[in-house]
């Protein structure tokens, strides 16, 4: 008897989770769809790893996805598709909302036509806004501070409301800082413009910019940096397949951090990439950014009760490690 691979549409998936997670489910039996339109993505790390081509569509083609859905059996999606860059989302709110709200609507409008109705949601840390307690729960206010954020808080809202109406089931991921690389080399972080911490530093320590700035150093945190949650991102690829699995066997819709649950401040990771480079890292000193919480680290009790997620990969120095083999492999 031969068993039938359950079928993952993934959005976003030439991008950088999105591929990790793509791959994650082809690793535990999966056969996972790649839908990238590639305005950001690559499409040759993933095609590579999988051995499959990515669909290039866009989430707002209600036509080219209803085409997707009535020609593929799938079971479930996984939606990473999304503009992510937090100042442009302020310099430019309508771009934001046109993509991540209306591109999502179009997609569950194609799901539920096509009766599809599991869904795993990339949402952010960013819907919590200035954090009242930290580590930051699930039950936690969510203000978001910019239009990026405030454009995952309505698909949440949007979520909720479509469980009501047609009986869609989703599961919310909101993660904290994504970072690391596949411990294979295979995949890593290749965002342009790159904005995270990570990537910004090692692209210091192999020359491919002359420092590293550091807004502010003035905070209340025990070395005045800023401290954010590092999550490595085989990690977050992991808690997406446990996620999935989950809504398969009939749970309940739900919002899940995604954290390491402690957090290291800027001063914290550039030490850090230099100890794991053996390279010394310019930093020049930068006034605050406005918007920017002095310490966001999440609780990730929920993930660890209801799904049985533990990070594989919770030490600062691994997560930057694989990050930098796979830089050096890139850019090297
Ligand atoms: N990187 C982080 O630390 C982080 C933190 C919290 C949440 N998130 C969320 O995780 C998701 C993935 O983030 P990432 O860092 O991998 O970003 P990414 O830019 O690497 O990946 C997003 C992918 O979506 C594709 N895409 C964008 N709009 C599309 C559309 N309309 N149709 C089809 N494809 C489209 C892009 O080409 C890209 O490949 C995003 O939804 C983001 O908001 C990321």
């Amino acid at each position: 008897m031969t068993t039938v691979r359950r079928t993952v549409l993934v959005t976003g998936g030439a991008g950088y989770i999105g591929s990790h997670a793509a791959l994650a489910l082809a690793e535990r039996g999966y056969r996972p769809l790649v839908l990238d339109n590639l305005s950001k993505g690559h499409h040759e790390p993933i095609e590579q790893a999988l051995g499959a081509p990515v669909i290039q569509a866009d989430t707002r083609d209600r036509a080219a996805l209803d085409a997707i859905f009535a020609r593929e059996r799938i079971d479930a999606v996984m939606h990473f598709a999304a503009f992510i860059e937090v100042g442009e989302s302020v310099a430019d709110p309508l771009r934001y909302y046109e993509n991540n709200v209306s591109g999502t609507v179009t997609l569950l409008q194609a799901m539920q036509a096509a009766g599809v109705g599991t869904f795993v949601f990339s949402s952010t840390c960013a819907t919590y806004g200035v954090p009242e307690v930290i580590p930051i729960p699930e039950d936690h206010p969510q203000n978001p501070l910019n239009p990026y954020g405030r454009s995952k808080l309505v698909v949440e809202a949007i979520l909720s409301e479509c469980e009501t109406a047609w009986g869609l089931r989703s599961v919310s991921f909101r993660y904290f800082n994504a970072a690391g690389a596949h411990p294979s080399g295979l995949l890593g972080e290749d965002h342009d413009p790159e904005t995270h911490l990570i990537p910004l530093v090692l692209h210091a320590a192999l020359g491919k910019r002359p420092s590293i700035r550091i807004f502010g150093e003035d905070y209340d945190t025990p070395d005045g940096t800023c401290i954010r949650d590092y999550v490595h991102v085989s990690d977050l690829a992991d808690a997406h397949v446990l996620g999935l699995e989950y809504l398969l066997g009939g749970g309940a819709s739900m919002a899940v951090n995604l954290g390491n649950g402690r957090g290291f401040s800027v001063r914290e990771v550039i030490a850090a990439a230099e100890r794991v480079t053996g390279r010394t890292i310019v930093v020049e000193k930068a006034a605050r950014r406005a918007g920017d919480s002095p310490a966001l680290v999440g609780s990730s009790e929920r993930a660890r009760t209801r799904l049985g997620w533990s990070p594989r990969y919770p030490e600062l120095e691994t997560i930057i490690a694989h990050a930098w083999a796979w830089h050096q492999k890139k850019h090297g």
